[in-house]
């Protein structure tokens, strides 16, 4: 057929979910409080007074939602374990019941032929190590290491694929420098140090991780969003080198073992963020968090633009792209789909990781059910459609993708906008907890059955 494009075989279809964005059940069968059950809590931190103690109830609707999964055809599932429901308190005694919860999912997912990739780190940190100080201190990288080897001692023998963190940047400056996400911490110094500590705890953790479950793939999980300046000015292009140090070359030069960027060293000297200098690295923390990986995986959702004399986060107003929504999604992202092509080749070619996932891509369209019952998400559908193929332009570079996870499964609890903003490629009412695959997700089923689009 014309036009038809062809993914690798044994390519990976996915979504993705997060332990708090989907489960509920926020203090059942002896899980402890995290950071994001305190910090939703409180009120005048997410949109609407919203949090996640029902969210999608799939901690009650797993069954259900792992037979949506194989209706879809998803050849894979990610999704996240709530540290909490393991170690209520951050460390110690296992709760068993907690293991169980995710040993039946890992079972249930196998039983339907579909392949369980856990992230251990979603953002949802105890809350009794938050009292302790947090990402901010050492000895929360130490007991992530023992969590690690908790879960993976007990699921090590059927999960393949291990993703310690998602985001780390996200954990370090929304939720230590903005506070827009928990724990709403305002403070340039703690941030640098909990980024520190995030990408420690990852390196200690894969040797465990490998010890546990043999021939496993490990990694991490980095949001990387196309970056460009708006001008050729030497000050837009000096922004853009800067946002992209602080939110990507900050993490993934030192876990490929080039250590922390100097250019970024120097800048944050420069605002503040390092008044005693890189006192928190201790002998042997770059070889640790060097530590070789199997994969990487990549969050990609937006262009950004930065224009130095202009707000940065607030590309509509500054440039003057059609305001339609299949341009902007409903988050306010712009829907470019050749940045994914971007950062891929980017990724690839310059840090050379053995093999690439698309660990998140999708758009927020907050379309309802119409008065059949169908859900014509025509918007999501095209935006999904542009960047598999701009994924497979990638591909076609010679990059080694091996699977794209769609964000996401479920509609669910996005953070600090609650439950506005709409990601799923399955409808959720969350007054009755029903579900409806939409349109996207019935054209996903017919991309995933052909291994393509036309
Ligand atoms: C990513 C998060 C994910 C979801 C999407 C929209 O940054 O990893 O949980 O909120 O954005």
């Amino acid at each position: 057929m014309a036009n038809k494009i062809t993914f690798p075989h044994n390519f990976l279809w996915g979504a993705a979910t997060s332990a708090y964005q989907i489960e509920g059940a926020w203090n059942k069968h002896g899980k402890g409080e995290s950071i994001w059950d305190r910090f939703s809590h409180t009120p005048g931190n997410i949109l609407n007074g919203d949090h996640g103690d029902v969210a999608a109830d799939h901690y009650r609707l797993w069954k259900k939602d792992i037979a949506l999964m194989k209706r879809i055809g998803l050849r894979a599932y990610r999704f996240s374990i709530a540290w909490t429901r393991i170690l209520p308190g951050g460390r110690g005694k296992a709760n068993q019941k907690g293991l169980d919860f995710y040993s039946r999912l890992v079972d249930g997912l196998l039983e339907a032929g579909i392949v369980p990739f856990v992230t251990l780190y979603h953002w949802d940190l105890p809350q009794a190590l938050q009292d302790e100080g947090g990402w901010a201190v050492r000895s929360t990288a130490e007991a992530f290491a023992d969590y690690a080897n908790v879960v993976s001692r007990a699921l090590g023998d059927r999960v393949q694929h291990w993703i310690t963190h998602n985001e780390p940047a996200v954990v370090t400056w929304l939720g230590h420098e903005d506070g827009v996400h928990a724990p709403g911490i305002r403070n340039s110094a703690e941030a640098v140090r909990a980024s520190h500590h995030l990408l420690l705890s990852h390196g200690w953790a894969v040797p465990l991780i490998r010890r546990n479950s043999p021939g496993a793939e490990v990694g991490i999980t980095l949001n990387i969003n196309w970056k460009a300046a708006a001008s050729n000015s030497a000050a837009d292009r000096n922004l853009t080198r800067e946002q992209d140090g602080k939110w990507f070359r900050w993490f993934a030069d030192p876990l490929y073992g080039r250590g922390y960027p100097s250019d970024m060293v120097e800048y944050f000297a420069r605002c503040g963020a390092l008044p005693q200098g890189l006192d928190f690295v201790q002998a042997g923390d770059m070889d640790s968090i060097a530590s070789p990986t199997d994969f990487i995986g990549l969050n990609y959702y937006a262009r950004e633009l930065f224009r130095a004399d202009a707000s940065p986060n607030d590309p509509q107003t500054v440039f003057s792209y059609p305001q339609t929504p299949e341009h902007w999604t409903e988050m306010g992202w712009e829907n470019y789909p050749d940045g994914l092509t971007g950062i891929l080749c980017r990724v690839y070619f310059d840090y050379q990781p053995p093999k690439l996932y698309i660990t998140e891509n999708g758009a927020s369209y907050s379309t309802p059910p119409d008065e059949n019952g169908n859900v014509p998400d025509e918007l999501r559908t095209r935006y999904l459609q542009t960047h598999f193929a701009a994924a497979h332009r990638a591909i076609q570079a010679g990059v080694p993708l091996a699977g794209y996870f769609v964000w996401s499964l479920l509609d669910n609890f996005e953070w600090a906008f609650g439950y506005s903003q709409r990601f799923g490629i399955i409808w959720v009412d969350f007054q009755t907890q029903k579900r409806i695959l939409k349109d996207s997700a019935k054209w996903y089923r017919s991309v995933i059955r052909k291994n393509g689009i036309s």
